[in-house]
């Protein structure tokens, strides 16, 4: 599974991609908000730094803006995934600018079918929202599991992206199913190395150690 680091906050970005544990990058608008910085400014910068596809949202609300947002988006850097909303203008917005050639990523995905749709017109990733579906008493891992099955039935190459994703398990339970790629906060991924045994264990480890009086260097 490809690792996706979902944030615009570039020290968070270096700090995993140094550890090689960084394929891509995802945006929106609301983390373009929280990094207070300019969409094509910190876009650029990311996409300096990851080689893997750095995903930039389009806000327009009908195909001919997001089309042209799109474009203007992909000028920044050859690794720019356009992202567009999985609306029915976001659709030919995706039929449309896959059919240049550029990646595009649906999102605000949040049914099999909406999935089905955006694979049909093209999309390079669809982004079902876990966290968001399990906020709303729904199983989101579900969803994923079923993308999964309707894009293997037909050998759809749409890449399904795991976004919304708020806690190691989400992480664990898409490697899982199999998703192509998630998408998670820089917290979640660090979280991946935590355990309380690992912790438990590496206290008594170092106490005994301290008993010995020995250094290793
Ligand atoms: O990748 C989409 C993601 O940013 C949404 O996450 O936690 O706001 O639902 P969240």
């Amino acid at each position: 599974m490809k690792f996706f680091v979902d944030t615009a906050e570039i020290d968070a970005i270096r700090e995993l991609h140094d550890l090689g544990m960084v394929d891509g990058v995802t945006t929106n608008p609301s983390l373009i908000m929280k990094s207070g910085r300019d969409i094509k400014e910190v876009t650029k910068e990311i996409c300096d730094l990851v080689d893997g596809p750095v995903s930039a949202e389009t806000v327009a609300t009908d195909a001919a803006g997001m089309i042209a947002e799109g474009r203007e988006l992909a000028k920044i850097a050859d690794n720019i995934a356009i992202k567009v909303p999985l609306t029915w203008d976001g659709l030919k917005a995706c039929k449309e600018l896959s059919g240049e050639g550029r990646m595009v990523n649906v999102t605000l995905c949040f049914s099999a079918n909406q999935a089905l749709l955006a694979a049909k017109a093209g999309a390079t990733f669809i982004s079902p929202f876990i966290g968001r579906l399990d906020d709303q008493n729904i199983d989101g891992m579900e969803l994923i599991q079923d993308i999964r099955t309707i894009y293997d039935n037909y050998g759809f190459e749409t890449q399904i992206l795991a976004a919304s994703i708020r806690s190691a398990n989400h992480m664990k339970e898409a490697a899982l199913i199999g998703a192509d790629v998630a998408t998670a906060p820089p917290n979640v991924i660090k979280a991946m190395a935590s355990h309380v045994l690992t912790d438990k264990g590496l206290d008594a480890f170092l106490k005994d150690w301290a008993k010995t009086g020995q250094k290793i260097v």
